[in-house]
């Protein structure tokens, strides 16, 4: 759980507002005098049920207990989550999220998994391991190697390990809790590695946290884990993380590749600088790991279609639902970290039927020029897709651009999307400006599209941290934000916009995320003097945001040009429509336990006057995605 969320869990909003505004329960909700603008009767409300509040009255705003806490005492985002911290009794020690217990908890898990992880490495050299010893001997692991990655073995026996730990004092619980050991019917318990070549897998700072075991026999699974438990968790973990540190940082690059056997190798054979994603997916995680070592990052992938798409996948789609289709993909989601990271990713694809393991013992040149020679995201993007195009014909052509456009629209860089445009154009056939135009429709919705982490920001998962992390997408909120800084007078023709269609003035309220919102504070005051004025009068976190976003819409057109100018009032006005539609939920929420005739009145007419503004944009959007159509 987030910190936020755990503040949220500690804390009840009722209790919290109440001690700066007398509340009165109406049905389902608290009511009183708003804090932020002077009335005599009520417009303020408190939800218990979604731990948020509002003002139908004069600020038409609302929020959670941190905006509540920012406005009222007049703090930013960050100083509100340590005021609030305090008071819920949460320590904000980074890392230390869960308290006294957990670390307790956490360091006699680790004392399990050491005292495992020497009980297998003394298998191994006992009589018992001599057929491991046998395997690793005929994949050419050496004793230096053995030794430095620990490799163990696993006894063919259903309780060496646990009798073993138990005599040591450790209780059933925490071995169950370590995943060292399964439980079978009646109670009855057996070690979960039998026979079995054992990789202990350290943290970051070298601490056996799971362990991997290969079968020897052939059985099935050829893998087998340590199930998640509070220090192991695969999918944030690198294999050798802990042994290749220097190696990345010397070489400033990190190699990741997919097995055990191929990290183990790649050290044996001096390169250091190798980790391994165990097979799974890429998390953000664990690149974010890697980007504080090393800003070029090299991904060898195995060339059969099933071990690059599943890699890939996961790079586009970790932290959103995973998506089933392999064109998923195709998103360009590895550009994505590139900005994010700011880092550069290339792709290494290895010869058919060869993994690193192989490759470096047959030919080790090979590997150095394979890794040196690795392909930037997009390139390596466009040769799947022309593997896999057919482009004699008109759809098939289709297709490829099509599949090619996302990618390209998310390359930062104008002159180097310039050159990918030519180069696509140039593969299907066709003039450079048709592309370029294609390019440009793929790029505006995706500046407008009410994009995954639209609503999902009022739940805090953004700013977890409280320390003013970067936006994750330059979704409407970033453009809406980066369209207003570009020019002084961005913002007053998106207010007579709204005006137009009578709809009140863009306000902070129409932004979820609490760091947008601060920054389009900002810039209401400031703006109007251009970007180099509102910039000079940022500083710490909003500056770092606002030069994110110069950064993140750098590749945008000028924001003169007639259509930049339409998105950007567009992104406006969808920020606003979505607003207007969370305001109506609220509204009718707030009537339900009223029973004041003449209250239920006015509830009922700011419903009404909250449906039909929104039904005006609602026609405004649609008009202008008619317009997009036929252009
Ligand atoms: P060798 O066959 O010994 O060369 O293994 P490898 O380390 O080269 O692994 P391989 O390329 O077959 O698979 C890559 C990685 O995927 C492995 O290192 C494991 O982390 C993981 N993996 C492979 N097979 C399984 C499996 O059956 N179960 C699980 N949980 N993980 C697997
Ligand atoms: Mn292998």
């Amino acid at each position: 759980m987030s910190v936020t969320e755990e503040i949220k869990q500690r804390l009840d909003i009722v209790d919290l507002i109440s001690e700066y505004v007398p509340l009165k329960k109406s049905g389902r909700t608290y009511k009183g005098l708003c804090p932020f603008h002077q009335e005599k009767t009520p417009s303020f409300v408190v939800f218990p049920d979604t731990q948020g509040w509002h003002c139908f009255g004069a600020c038409a705003t609302g929020g959670d207990i941190f905006t509540f806490i920012q406005k009222r005492e007049g703090m930013d985002f960050t100083e509100a989550v340590r005021f609030l911290a305090q008071r819920a009794g949460i320590e904000l020690v980074p890392g230390s999220e869960g308290g006294a217990q957990q670390a307790e908890v956490r360091s006699r898990l680790r004392s399990v998994m050491e005292a495992a992880a020497s009980f297998f490495v003394a298998q191994l050299a006992s009589p018992a391991g001599q057929l491991a010893r046998d395997y690793l001997a005929k994949r050419g692991v050496g004793q230096a190697a053995i030794e430095e990655f620990r490799l163990g073995y696993a006894p063919n026996a259903w309780r060496a390990l646990s009798t073993h730990l138990l005599a040591d004092g450790f209780s059933r619980e925490e071995l169950t809790e370590a995943g060292v050991i399964s439980e079978g019917e009646e109670g009855r318990f057996y070690d979960r590695f039998r026979n079995r070549l054992i990789f202990p897998i350290s943290d970051s700072r070298g601490n056996v946290v799971g362990f991997g075991a290969r079968s020897l026999d052939g059985s099935e699974p050829k893998y087998l884990n340590c199930p998640q438990t509070p220090l192991f968790d695969k999918g944030k973990l690198l294999y050798g993380l802990d042994r290749a540190r220097d190696g990345i940082r010397q070489s400033g690059t990190a190699v990741i590749v997919e097995g055990y056997m191929d990290a183990i190798a790649a050290h044996q054979a001096g390169y250091r600088n190798v980790v391994a994603s165990m097979g799974t997916a890429l998390s953000e995680a664990q690149l974010q790991s890697l980007a504080r070592l090393a800003k070029r990052f090299v991904l060898a992938l195995d060339p059969d279609a099933a071990g690059s798409v599943a890699t890939l996948r996961g790079v586009a789609v970790a932290g959103e639902a995973l998506q089933t289709e392999s064109a998923a993909s195709f998103d360009g989601g590895l550009l994505r970290f590139e900005r994010r990271l700011s880092a550069e990713i290339r792709v290494a694809v290895l010869p058919q039927g060869r993994d690193p393991d192989e490759l470096i013992r047959e030919d080790g040149a090979a590997w150095q020029r394979l890794i040196a020679e690795a392909k930037p995201v997009v390139d390596y993007y466009f040769d799947v897709a022309l593997a896999e195009a057919e482009l004699s014909d008109a759809k098939g052509k289709v297709r490829f651009a099509r599949r090619l456009l996302p990618v390209i629209a998310r390359v930062p860089d104008a002159l180097e999307r310039a050159h990918h445009v030519e180069r696509l154009a140039r593969l299907i056939q066709v003039d450079p400006s048709l592309v370029e135009r294609e390019l440009a429709a793929v790029r505006r919705n995706a500046a407008s599209a009410p994009d995954r982490d639209g609503l999902d920001g009022l739940q805090g998962g953004r700013d977890d941290s409280g320390q003013g992390a970067l936006p994750e997408a330059f979704g409407p909120e970033e453009y809406a934000l980066w369209f207003l800084s570009q020019n002084g007078s961005a913002l007053a023709a998106a207010n007579e916009a709204l005006a137009s269609l009578g709809s009140e003035p863009l306000s902070e309220a129409d932004f979820l995320d609490p760091a947008n919102r601060a920054l389009f504070e900002a810039l209401a005051q400031f703006g109007s003097g251009g970007r180099l004025a509102l910039r000079s009068a940022l500083s710490g976190d909003l500056r770092r945001r606002f030069d994110w976003l110069e950064s993140a819409g750098a590749g945008e057109p000028e924001a003169s040009e007639d259509y930049v100018w339409h998105d950007g009032i567009y992104a406006c006005f969808f920020l606003r429509s979505r607003r207007l539609k969370h305001e109506a939920r609220l509204l009718q929420l707030a009537q339900e336990g009223e029973e004041d005739q003449a209250e239920l009145r006015q509830y009922a007419l700011a419903v009404d006057k909250t449906r039909r503004q929104m039904q005006v944009l609602t026609r405004a959007l649609a008009s202008r995605s008619l317009l997009k159509a036929k252009e």
